[in-house]
């Protein structure tokens, strides 16, 4: 959400990376950025007026109606769109990441009350201001990384106040922050202490008490589940997806990742707009998302994190999915927001290419946050927010590994962030 909307005209970007799109693209056709060489861009009210050769755009648009900026030798992207995090919580998990450097898998932490249940408890724990506090800080970081629309997950409530405060909070920070904030409502992350064997019973208790009123008070666009083998079941997700679908709600799954359990085979059968992490995804589940449109969001730093293998995200793009990237920023399985490291283990250990990982971050990010007519790439009509390289090419993006090239971030037509 942003408050100030922006007249501005960007001139002689030497590759205006347009991404241009109304939907995800599958396949092939992630392959394609739809660049125009010497490019400019019109944003008149926060909103693209016009795009073309800088010529061109001159010729119709006088200088002098807006505030230029003169991208000679840099490129032009729309802004990165981080479509899974969980950047709202209380506390961190240092010692946690020390206990899996030292053998312990994230499963085994988690069974024994601690993992995400330590989240859980100290963001009950936390105040409003504190937990607007931090979030604010994460999304300036990401906004140094070129981000202007994340999606954010409840899920370290578990009951009924602290899921229904994080998504509060997440709306303050939707109104304060230039960042656009999508937000998830993910009551079923993990099972507490109490519901431990009684898994059905908690399902219940989000149907019956916290869903309807999520949805009644737009509290959250998206319902999603941490569908995985010890956690919720194929057939509990089934039936809090079918639920939250009836409520209004769009779907989305954490799907397939750390066992094949038929979370991708599941999201094509709802109609998910996405299955999320996939690295243990089977053939016939990527067919299914292929075939139905499901998007495949992929997050190589949980992976990395996790010391996992990654999702096949080649063999994903060569079936024709449509394939996010988000990194799934969160206190315990991937604590980062760094984009760069994204691209870095994307490209150079996914076999995804830079373009298709262009893609991933843009349109296809924007698509799996149902947002492809309004972000996600530099078409006529949507949101003006973009961003500027400090070098000539996309190419540079995964080239300058692990570093951020974003020099100026463009928010509703408004210069945002600028690198010192
Ligand atoms: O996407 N897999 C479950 N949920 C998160 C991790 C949350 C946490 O560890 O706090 C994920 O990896
Ligand atoms: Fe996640």
């Amino acid at each position: 959400m942003m408050m100030k909307k922006g007249n501005l005209l960007i001139k002689n970007a030497a590759e205006l990376v347009t991404c241009s799109g109304f939907e995800a693209k599958k396949g092939k056709a992630m392959s394609d950025l739809h660049m125009i060489f010497d490019g400019a861009v019109v944003v008149e009210e926060g909103m693209i007026k016009a795009v073309g050769k800088t010529e061109e755009i001159l010729g119709q648009y006088p200088e002098e109606n807006y505030e230029v900026i003169d991208a000679s030798g840099k490129a032009v992207l729309p802004g990165f769109v981080d479509s899974h995090t969980h950047f709202l919580f209380g506390g961190y998990r240092a010692e946690e990441f020390s206990w899996r450097l030292r053998g312990d898998s994230y499963m085994e932490i988690m069974e024994r009350g601690g993992g995400i249940l330590s989240s859980v408890k100290a963001t009950k724990a936390a105040t409003r201001e504190e937990l607007f506090t931090s979030a604010m800080k994460r999304l300036d970081s990401m906004l140094s990384f070129g981000v202007t629309t994340v999606e954010g997950k409840s899920g370290y409530g578990l009951d009924y106040a602290t899921e229904i405060k994080q998504l509060e909070v997440m709306k303050e920070v939707n109104a304060a922050h230039p960042i656009d904030v999508v937000s998830t409502f993910l009551g079923a992350h993990a099972v507490p202490k109490e519901y431990k064997g009684k898994e059905d019973d908690l399902i219940d208790f989000f149907i019956e008490k916290v869903m309807p009123e999520v949805a009644e008070r737009r509290l959250a666009e998206f319902c999603d589940i941490f569908c995985e083998k010890n956690v919720f079941s194929i057939e509990q997700s089934r039936r809090l997806l079918t639920k939250a679908k009836e409520m209004g709600f769009k779907i989305k799954l954490h799907a397939d990742e750390i066992v094949s359990l038929g979370g991708a085979e599941l999201a094509a059968e709802l109609g998910a707009i996405s299955a999320d992490h996939l690295l243990q995804a089977s053939d016939k589940g990527i067919e299914d998302m292929a075939k139905t449109g499901v998007i495949a969001t992929l997050l190589p730093g949980t992976a990395f994190s996790l010391k996992e293998k990654f999702a096949r995200g080649r063999y994903m793009i060569d079936q024709n999915c449509a394939v996010a990237l988000a990194t799934d920023l969160n206190p315990g399985s991937c604590f980062t927001e760094s984009i760069p490291l994204i691209f870095a283990l994307a490209t150079l250990y996914m076999g995804i290419t830079t373009e298709e990982a262009i893609t991933a971050l843009t349109i296809n990010g924007a698509a799996a946050v149902d947002k492809a007519d309004k972000v996600g790439s530099i078409d006529v009509g949507k949101q003006g927010d973009l961003i500027l390289l400090e070098f000539p090419s996309y190419k540079y993006i995964p080239y300058h590994i692990g570093v951020s090239t974003v020099e100026k971030v463009i928010k509703d037509g408004i210069v945002v962030f600028h690198k010192i």
